[in-house]
């Protein structure tokens, strides 16, 4: 598989040039998270048919617990899971071609480079969602990202552009984390147990913030309840904005974008419960409710939980000097190990303006990370994990079926198009301009 060829090819730089036996044993060969990697996606989609089960696929989030309302993928048409990775290539050029201004392709910063190559965008999910705006007149937005990125650009894009996931198993595991009847039924035990009225200053006792990595529905449900969605690069901002209409805030689904932001923002980590769906008040008693700021959803990344203190400490013991950034979905110790934390934009945007040669231990997904070793060789750029093991879901995304959907545009056919429904997407889009008009 030529992706993960390529991954274990730039295993990274740091391996090659590490000289403890400890990171050489993390070399091509041994340093996969899963044999499964060498494998097509589809394979994994045919098995889930059969069973009828979804599931997350290969990766650092196989071990998390697809909801049955995941979307599944039906199989590839053989020739595209039979064609080499040239032909392939020559396929998409070909049908892009074809298609010219009528297509716009968009590629997030953790998708393979074989899909990256044939982008016209490759960024984060906000900036994608941006990018898919400057193409109005593109009847077709094929989005190489997740599903919660593509159901965005629908909700900001005209009504009759089709926007299209190549595979719609591309989910993620941290957004399916928080579902609609979840959050629903926590949000009526908060109301039982808070109330609805201001306070003095006006402010109500909680407002509903999602992070970007959610389904349209939590966006629509923060739409209608006074809430907003936040990105990694914006959280702060958007907590503030919440801070100032309420006396606390409902975060979800990823718990440690919620507790690195609002700890940063001086918030006592006691005054940060965690919600836990299943348990009657989260489990928590109503006098830690009360007395709360931040109620923090028990959702989190696979793919940034694996990042470690020890992995910190080992990358400056071999590299004195390096300079560690990991992204806000890690888990707060290792955000305060390191120098640095931000959005993959952020993280891009550190390595391309250092000056200086540096050493670069990146805590995110190792998609990028490669890509940025590559992009940038003055640095030395590697990833924090020595472990090979992508975003399950993002790998979903395959030249094949960016190739299958592109030719079937070609032949007039729109597969696998991403439909929030209209009442949906009309609160998911208050939500939305809530986020784009609130200023630090
Ligand atoms: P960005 O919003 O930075 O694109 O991150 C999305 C994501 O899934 C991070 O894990
Ligand atoms: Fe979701 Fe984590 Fe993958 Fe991002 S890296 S898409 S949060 S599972």
């Amino acid at each position: 598989m030529t992706s993960v060829a390529t991954a274990i090819s730039l295993i990274s730089r740091a391996e090659a040039e590490a000289s403890s036996e400890a990171r050489a044993l993390g070399g091509a060969g041994a340093s996969t998270c899963g044999a499964d990697l060498a494998k097509g996606p589809w394979e994994f989609d045919a098995a889930e048919a059969l069973r009828g089960l979804p599931a997350y696929g290969p990766g650092a989030s196989v071990a998390d617990a697809a909801p049955r309302s995941t979307p599944r993928q039906g199989q590839l048409p053989q020739e595209y899971r039979e064609a080499s990775e040239d032909e392939l290539r020559a396929r998409i050029t070909a049908a892009k071609e074809a298609l010219g201004e009528r297509v716009v392709v968009l590629g997030h910063f953790y998708q393979r480079d074989e899909v990256v190559e044939h982008a016209d965008f490759v960024g984060d999910s906000f900036q994608l969602a941006n990018a898919a705006l400057t193409r109005p007149d593109a009847e077709a937005i094929v989005f190489c990202g997740v599903h919660f990125m593509a159901e965005t650009a629908d909700i900001l894009s005209r009504q009759d552009q089709a926007v299209i996931l190549p595979n719609l198993a591309a989910g993620c595991s941290m957004a399916d984390m928080a579902d609609i009847d979840s959050v629903e039924q926590a949000w009526a035990q908060l109301e039982a147990v808070l109330g609805t009225e201001p306070d003095a200053d006006g402010r109500v006792p909680v407002i509903p913030v999602t992070y970007m990595n959610s389904s349209a529905a939590l966006k629509g449900f923060c739409g209608e309840h006074g809430g907003i969605v936040c990105t990694s690069s914006n959280a702060a901002t958007v907590l503030e904005w919440a801070f100032e209409r309420a006396q606390r805030v409902l975060f979800f689904p990823d718990q440690h974008l919620g507790r690195n932001t609002a700890k940063a923002m001086g918030v006592p980590l006691q005054q940060m419960p965690m919600w836990s769906p299943r348990k009657p008040l989260g489990g928590n008693d109503a006098a830690t409710l009360l007395e709360s700021r931040v109620i923090l959803w028990h959702g989190f990344c696979s793919v940034h939980k694996r990042f470690t203190v020890a992995q910190i400490e080992q990358a400056r013991a071999e590299y004195p000097g390096v300079r560690v950034i990991v992204h806000p979905e890690c888990p707060m110790e290792v955000v305060d190990a390191a120098d640095e934390y931000g959005s993959t934009d952020y993280i891009r945007k550190a390595i391309a303006g250092a000056t200086e040669p540096t050493v670069f231990a990146i805590g995110t997904e190792v998609n990028l990370v490669n890509r940025l070793a590559a992009e940038y060789p003055q640095h030395t750029v590697f990833c924090l994990d020595p472990v090979i093991c992508p975003c399950s879901t993002m790998y979903r995304i395959h030249p094949g079926y960016l190739a299958w959907v592109l030719e079937g545009l070609v032949e007039g056919e729109v597969r696998n198009r991403i439909e929030v429904p209209a009442d949906v997407a009309a609160t998911a889009r208050v939500a939305l301009e809530r986020m784009l008009a609130a200023r630090p």
